[in-house]
């Protein structure tokens, strides 16, 4: 297709809703999950490897330490599905000590990341039954008709349930709780800490975190026809007490307007687009989320600087 010359990108619909219903709130927002894109996927697995950004190192740790504990909730022959999966490189470790595994089914939005981690792990776990599942699971995670029949383990690392409302979080851990022969949820969680470690993981020196937060920016132009100026914005992380969370905004640096699908948004000079919520939990604050939506805390592992927790969860028994 070519109109003056210039190829028309196919238009991402549900891009284009989502964004002009939080771009014309009070609160102007953006959803975090429109920032993995092929560049934000790559970008993410940069901020992993930052001085700054602890969580991805102690959360690793912990696997390390737990490794075979944790592999041994995945029944002989049964399946881990990882929410969330990126390039599935900490989960390489739960691998590495179950071979008696017999499917791991990497569940992401990123599409193309997701199917080019796959195809690498195929070579690294020539045995392993790979899956890949193309998903939102912030809606009902559709699964094959061989992932619904096997026993399985439902693996969220990263910290990504900060990323989800609490209300969203309880659906999520919900829906999971539904899936058929489910027998564990191994649960990766950032802890409440010290102000200035908090906001330096999120606000690092590189500016990478900058970066993949403003790429969501170059995504909108691409996808959903809008024409932002990406140079024209600041990136500020913050935390906020009240709610144990860390805010990720884009501030304008002007007065501005922008076109987004053939709609005009406004922007007055320092206005914010708040991108992304990092939500910290305290075990306790875990637990009671985790019970809220069917399931028990069959242990939690903390790392010694009380930094992040890895819970195993298993289901609630009276669960309706
Ligand atoms: N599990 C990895 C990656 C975490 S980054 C780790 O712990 O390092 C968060 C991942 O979740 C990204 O790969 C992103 O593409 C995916 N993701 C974010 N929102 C999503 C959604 N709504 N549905 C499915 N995947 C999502
Ligand atoms: C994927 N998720 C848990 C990351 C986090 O820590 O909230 C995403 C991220 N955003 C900025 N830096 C990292």
């Amino acid at each position: 297709m070519m109109d003056g010359g210039t190829r028309i990108q196919d238009r991402n619909d549900a891009l284009v809703a989502d964004a002009l219903a939080g771009l014309t709130a009070r609160q102007k927002t953006l959803s975090p999950k429109w920032l993995y894109d092929h560049r934000g996927s790559a970008l993410f697995e940069e901020i992993t490897r930052l001085p700054e950004y602890y969580p991805t190192r102690t959360e690793a740790g912990i696997l390390r330490d737990n490794a075979d504990a944790l592999a041994a909730t995945v029944p002989t022959g049964g399946a881990l599905l990882e929410l969330g999966s990126g390039a599935s490189v900490k989960t390489r470790t739960l691998l590495d000590a179950g071979g008696h595994i017999g499917t791991y089914a990497p569940i992401d939005i990123s599409r193309d990341f997701l199917f080019e981690t796959a195809e690498d792990l195929r070579h690294r776990y020539p045995t392993l039954d790979i899956v890949p599942v193309v998903a939102d699971f912030t809606a009902p995670v559709a699964l094959t008709a061989a992932l619904t029949a096997v026993p399985k383990v439902a693996f969220f690392p990263g910290s990504t349930i900060g990323n989800l409302e609490p209300s969203r979080a309880q659906a999520l851990l919900s829906a999971v709780r539904d899936w058929s022969d489910i027998r564990a949820f191994v649960l990766g969680a950032d802890m409440i800490k010290e102000t200035t470690t908090l906001v330096a993981a999120y606000d690092d020196a590189q500016g990478v975190t900058a970066e993949f937060i403003g790429n969501i920016l170059i995504r909108l132009n691409r996808e959903a026809d809008a024409d932002f100026d990406p140079s024209t914005f600041d990136y500020r992380a913050t935390w906020n007490a009240a709610l144990a969370r860390i805010d990720m905004h884009l501030v304008s640096k002007r007065d501005q307007h922008v076109t987004l699908a053939n709609e005009v948004i406004s922007f007055a000079d320092g206005e914010a687009i708040h991108v992304s919520a990092a939500r910290k939990y305290d075990p306790q604050m875990l637990a009671a989320l985790a019970r809220s939506s069917g399931w028990d805390v069959n242990r939690q592992y903390v790392d010694d600087q009380a930094y992040f927790s890895v819970a195993v969860l298993t289901p609630m028994k009276q669960w309706s």
